[in-house]
């Protein structure tokens, strides 16, 4: 069959990748989606079992930093659409080794770009398009000028400060994985700026949902929560993160990979700042409502630890620019979407399972090993 049209999403057997991977694969079966992973610790795909039969689905396992693969993989599949989100993910990982952080985020984002250009040259730059899924962390961090949370107009919850990350807010990343995604912010701006290449680049802030790695907050709470195991807080649990469920995110990746404007920067979250601590004590009531266990019967697990190193206070974004020119806006309420996340953690404990003691990695070679 012929396809409309041709798309590599990178890093789609990771957390929010395989989300946007699932999006596409059902909802255009008129293009072919070839998800590109090496499959480090955080690539699993037992997170696209549901689609990996389907007929525009292709996996291909390879490293983004590997230029000479990754333009052979543009030329046999004649790629014409890029949804870049393969990286190094995690900040308490790029503080512990921040080579490796440079290496995948920065060197990786560059030789796709240079592929693609490669390739582009030959069939002119119409109806293409590099889509660089970056975060809210390049912005920085911004100030607690409300530190008990103020009501506002506009947001689904309290607001923590008078500030807000727009799309025209310098960027002042603090730790190396930011530093990284900053840094491949800056390269596909270039490219656009010195070849022409059409770009777009979206910064969103944290995801939440099911198949997330459980070394991220919300995963390895509700797992800690179930087993009774202690919950290291940060600090004094006074940071506060702007919450997206993923889902949404994918909804809002797919709305701008179609109708995003060249070379522009979109910002993405929900306008659902939360503490920390407060986000925590949610999470521990819901998991103790869906086990049956008294109320609160597990705030004795909340045990206060040394700080991260440069922990960013507060990341809150301004996504109207994306709700006004493209009419996206988060479809799920806040408690709906820990509810859904808590029912799907507590459903799911053989892939927590997996995923900790690394069998999952076997998946690949069951799956794919003797093609
Ligand atoms: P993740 O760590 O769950 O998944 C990353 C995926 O990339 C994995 O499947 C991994 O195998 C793959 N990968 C890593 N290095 C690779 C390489 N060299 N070549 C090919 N594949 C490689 O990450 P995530 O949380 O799903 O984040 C995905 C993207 O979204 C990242 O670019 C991240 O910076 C960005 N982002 C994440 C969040 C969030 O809250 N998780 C928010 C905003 C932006
Ligand atoms: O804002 C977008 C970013 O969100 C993404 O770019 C990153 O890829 C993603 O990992 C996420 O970064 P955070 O550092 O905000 O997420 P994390 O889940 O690691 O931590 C959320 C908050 O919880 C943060 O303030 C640190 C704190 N924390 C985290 C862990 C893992 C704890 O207090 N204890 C913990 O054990």
């Amino acid at each position: 069959m012929a396809y409309e049209r041709n798309i590599l999403i990178t890093g789609g057997a990771g957390f929010i990748g395989s989300h946007v991977v699932r999006h596409f694969v059902r909802k255009y079966p008129q293009y072919r989606i070839i998800n590109f992973d090496k499959l480090t610790y955080a690539g699993n795909l037992a997170n696209l079992k549901d689609v990996e039969n389907e007929p525009n689905y292709v996996f291909v396992k390879g490293d983004i930093c590997d230029f000479d693969f990754v333009c052979s993989m543009f030329a046999a599949y004649d790629i014409d659409g890029v949804i870049h989100l393969a990286a190094e993910s995690h900040v308490d990982r790029s503080i512990k080794d921040p080579f490796t952080f440079a290496k995948t985020n920065v060197l990786g984002t560059l030789s796709l770009l240079q592929a693609a250009r490669l390739q582009w040259k030959k069939t002119g730059y119409e109806g293409k398009r590099f889509y660089h899924i970056s975060t809210d962390e390049v912005y920085g961090a911004l100030e607690l000028t409300h530190p008990e949370g103020v009501e506002s107009d506009f947001s689904a919850h309290e607001v923590y400060g008078d500030e807000f990350f727009t799309e025209e807010t310098p960027y002042r990343p603090h730790s190396p994985y930011s530093a990284a995604k900053a840094s491949s912010d800056h390269f596909v701006r270039a490219f656009h700026d010195t070849y022409g290449m059409p770009v777009v680049i979206t910064n969103c802030s944290n995801n939440y949902g099911p198949y997330q790695f459980p070394e991220k907050l919300i995963p390895l709470f509700i797992n800690n929560i179930r087993h009774r195991k202690p919950l290291p807080v940060y600090g004094k649990g006074e940071n506060v993160r702007d919450w997206l469920y993923v889902e949404d995110h994918a909804r809002a990746i797919d709305v701008i990979f179609h109708k995003g404007k060249d070379a522009e920067t979109y910002n993405i979250g929900g306008f659902n700042e939360w503490k920390n601590i407060d986000l925590i004590k949610v999470l521990i009531a819901e998991v103790d409502r869906q086990l049956g266990r008294p109320a609160g019967a597990d705030e004795d697990l909340i045990t206060f630890v040394t700080d991260r190193a440069g922990h960013d206070l507060r990341y809150a974004i301004d996504s109207r620019k994306l709700s006004r020119e493209l009419g996206w806006k988060p479809s799920l309420q806040f408690e709906e979407g820990i509810e859904k996340t808590v029912r799907w953690y507590l459903d799911n404990q053989e892939w927590l399972d997996n995923v900790t003691s690394g069998d999952y990695q076997n998946y690949y070679d069951a799956m794919y090993g003797n093609r």
